[in-house]
């Protein structure tokens, strides 16, 4: 039976519903660029390494708070300690700042599959313009793009509303396993086409570095990794607290802290077998974030001709698919949170009404971007690389400071606060094997914050370009 806040059903469930929140943009557009433009092979170890040293470790922490206290991060973090409640508030900060960027893209995304469903019936679908000017002329068109960020909106609230088992696993049980068929299905399609092996060169060989004009250096690639690696697993901002809160006792923290990243790194590596081979076939040059998911991968399925329509289409639902699944985990921060902060008031807390109250709070940060145009207003920040957009800028604070920052304090929480076997005793209840116990225990306490400490101070150097 579900009890009042909601649980999940099923150990399947929850393993689904967490790879539906990490597998999002970061995969798609973030990983397969950064490890070419970052030596390949050598930033895939070091990206490796972060995984292991750092996310399985955050994952399993995360996890552990949110089962042992059975709430979202703000009461969860406070009832451990009342020092870190803080970060808890930085969780629900950060799942606004992300969702008010990422329902955007989602929307270019529900934009850009409309247009090849058109065009698959012979229709024009994006006004008869190339890849470059649709964008340029899309993304000017504030009023579109809000207009789709909202029908972005409007689906996650009802999937949200819906609650734990009825709504967020309900939908992760269908497209989490829908994206897996849909990229496995554009990889073999891509790697048939003459000239797809030099996209296999441009992630995992040296020669990435070249096309992309970027040298290898060690703590770039340290820096850029560990920020990636954050983001791409929702780690550091609550995202794993909350949905471990659902979990029942007889759940193996130890198994899925191990698992969930694994699958993650993996849909990462396809990501990028999906993108890079049919952008080198058609003859594009690569490129990173919003750029190479709407400009370059537009002209790539134009240049297939007919058929790019379907694999365009595809294409784009496989984005739908994994934003939305993320954008869900996103919103259920905040909305678990308030659902909580109300229920210890002693109130009776309407689900379906919080939902919408933040998705609105979202909205208006969303309206922000859209208003920005990627960067109309916004050429005064000091970033070095990126596109100094407002985009950028709340990307910046949530991978850049907030998620490391939070993954730093919970590791001193568990590893340093609370009691020596605070750890194993939550995770061995119900005679539930620790696995790799030792790891666990001695990198929560002098690894992963070191490491972690090291990324957030270099990435806020990044920003000022240094
Ligand atoms: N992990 C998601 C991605 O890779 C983004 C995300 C971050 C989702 C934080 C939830 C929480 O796109």
């Amino acid at each position: 039976m579900e009890n009042k806040r909601g649980q999940w059903t099923s150990s399947f469930g929850f393993i689904l519903a967490s790879i539906g929140s990490a597998i999002g943009m970061g995969n798609l557009w973030g990983f397969p660029y950064k490890m070419g433009a970052n030596g390949g092979f050598p930033f895939l170890i070091i990206y490796m390494i972060m995984v292991i040293a750092c996310g399985v470790v955050v994952m399993g922490v995360e996890m552990t708070i949110g089962r042992h206290t059975g709430k979202s991060p703000i009461l969860a973090l406070s009832q451990l300690s009342k020092k870190f409640k803080i970060i808890g508030i930085f969780g629900v900060m950060c799942s606004f700042l992300i969702t008010g960027f990422y329902s955007v893209l989602i929307g270019y995304s529900i934009r850009y599959a409309f247009g090849f469903a058109k065009q698959i019936f012979g229709v024009q679908g994006f006004e008869g313009l190339g890849g470059a000017d649709f964008f340029g002329a899309y993304t000017s068109d504030v009023l579109s793009v809000f207009i789709f960020t909202v029908i972005c909106y409007v689906v996650c609230w009802i999937i949200v509303s819906g609650g734990i088992s009825n709504g967020i696993e309900k939908f992760s049980k269908v497209c989490t396993p829908a994206l897996f068929v849909i990229l496995i299905a554009i990889i073999i399609y891509n790697l048939t086409l003459p000239g797809a092996k030099q996209g296999l060169a441009f992630m995992f060989s040296a020669s990435g570095m070249e096309i992309a004009g970027t040298k290898f250096n060690f703590f770039n690639a340290v820096r850029t990794a560990g920020g990636q690696m954050l983001f791409s697993l929702s780690l550091g901002m609550g995202c794993m607290i909350t949905y471990g809160s659902y979990l029942g006792k007889e759940e193996n923290i130890s198994t899925s802290a191990w698992l969930i990243p694994a699958i993650d790194t993996l849909a990462a590596l396809l990501a990028g077998l999906a993108i890079f081979p049919a952008v080198f076939a058609m003859g594009q040059a690569p490129n990173a974030g919003p750029g190479l998911l709407f400009i370059t991968m537009h002209n790539t399925f134009t240049s297939m001709g007919y058929v790019g329509n379907f694999v365009g289409f595809l294409f784009y639902l496989l984005v739908i698919f994994a934003g939305v699944t993320s954008a869900i985990s996103l919103i259920e921060v905040s909305t678990a949170s308030m659902v909580d902060g109300a229920t210890a008031k002693g109130k009776n807390p309407n689900r379906r009404k919080i939902t919408f109250f933040v998705c609105l709070g979202m909205l208006i940060i969303s309206t922000l971007v859209c208003f920005d145009q990627l960067g109309k207003y916004t050429g005064w920040l000091p970033f070095a690389e990126s596109s100094r957009s407002f985009l950028d800028l709340l990307d910046f604070i949530a991978e850049g400071v907030l998620m490391p920052l939070g993954s730093v304090m919970m590791c001193i929480l568990v590893g340093w606060v609370l009691k020596k076997d605070w750890l194993s005793n939550e995770i061995t209840l119900n005679g539930n094997k620790f696995y790799t116990k030792n790891f666990f225990t001695f990198f929560v306490k002098y690894v992963t914050p070191v490491l972690m400490t090291f990324v957030l101070i270099s990435l806020v150097l990044s920003f000022f370009g240094l």
